[in-house]
């Protein structure tokens, strides 16, 4: 692979040629690329910081690879995308690309990045270290089969939106105090995951205790991958209720309504290292189904 021609596009260009590249990957892979983040900056329009680059060769019909840049709370999210049919040119075709999204990120005044990597192998790591990005964070897939042996009778309310939006996002925001994605939202980060199609509030679950929310089992259906997954999506208990079994009766919860909505494999994503969380999926029944990495760097 020779020279790759990159445009910019536009939050508001067609999106035809990237989703024909991205359900290329899905298919080949059975997972949808992108991260949820940066999958909803794409069909959101795109945020402030958002940029896409296009990589296109003479003779085909189809995008080479997509790289997005997308500016997160605090830091950059990249992700590169190729067509599944040019991955063993990878190590030509990701210089280019990664090289000209940290100049976008360069020139909107630098910042600490994140690119994450689906299965990172030895060539990840090689580019990852050609333009000064070295491993970072790992989060693991866990998948488990449904129904659970164990039963929860914890007790649940549906998400009411515009009613319970603040008191949401006080839990959240306390119980993912250091996490980079998760915490620090606000009510347009919350509106703009209510707004995808897949947002059931019933699947949205709310455990009080008193007149405080305690936590909460947010689940999401995906029913593009085959077999359909029932993901867990976020889950936490606010740190004052911690270590009482709320977190671990919820993810029950949260796995009994997806299989009561037909859905017989559980799916959830959760850092390597946090070790209080993958130890209770593992003794639900959780394995290691896929692993992610961060590859983290500095772009003055
Ligand atoms: C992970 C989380 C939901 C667990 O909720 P919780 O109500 O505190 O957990 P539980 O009391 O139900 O205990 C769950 C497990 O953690 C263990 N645990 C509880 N307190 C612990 C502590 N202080 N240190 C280590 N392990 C602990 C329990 O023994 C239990 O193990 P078991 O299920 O194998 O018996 C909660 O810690 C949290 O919100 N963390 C921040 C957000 C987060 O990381 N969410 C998960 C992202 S995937």
């Amino acid at each position: 692979m020779g020279h790759l021609d990159i445009n910019r596009r536009l939050p508001t260009d067609d999106l035809s040629e990237v989703d024909e590249l991205l359900l290329a990957v899905e298919r080949a892979d059975g997972q949808r690329p992108l991260s949820d983040h940066l999958w909803i900056d794409l069909r959101q329009g795109g945020r402030p910081g958002y940029v896409g680059l296009l990589g296109r060769q003479p003779g085909h019909d189809h995008l080479i690879a997509y790289c997005q840049v997308s500016r997160g709370n605090d830091s950059w999210a990249l992700d590169l995308i190729v067509h599944p049919h040019h991955r063993y040119e990878m190590a030509s075709i990701g210089p280019q690309l990664l090289s000209e999204a940290l100049n976008v990120i360069r020139e909107a005044g630098g910042g600490h990045v994140h690119w994450w990597v689906f299965e990172p192998n030895e060539i990840h790591t090689t580019l990852a270290q050609s333009i000064g990005l070295h491993a970072g964070r790992t989060m693991l897939q866990m998948r488990v089969a449904l129904p659970l042996r164990e039963v929860t009778d914890i007790v649940t309310t549906p998400f009411r939106s515009g009613v319970d939006d603040e008191r949401w996002l006080a839990v959240n925001n306390a119980a993912f105090a250091d996490h980079l994605e998760q915490g620090g939202w606000t009510q347009s980060t919350l509106e703009s995951r209510i707004q995808e199609p897949w947002f059931n509030p019933n699947g949205f679950l709310l455990h009080n205790v008193g007149d405080e929310l305690a936590g909460f089992c947010w689940t999401k259906v995906h029913l593009e991958t085959s077999p359909v997954l029932g993901e867990i999506y976020v889950i936490a208990v606010h740190p004052r209720f911690g270590g009482k079994g709320i977190g671990r009766a919820l993810t029950i919860a949260g796995l009994s309504f997806l299989h009561r909505a037909g859905i017989s494999t559980g799916m959830l994503h959760v850092d390597a290292d946090n070790e209080r969380a993958v130890q209770m999926y593992k003794s639900l029944g959780f394995t290691v189904a896929h692993q992610q990495r961060a590859f983290v760097g500095d772009v003055n």
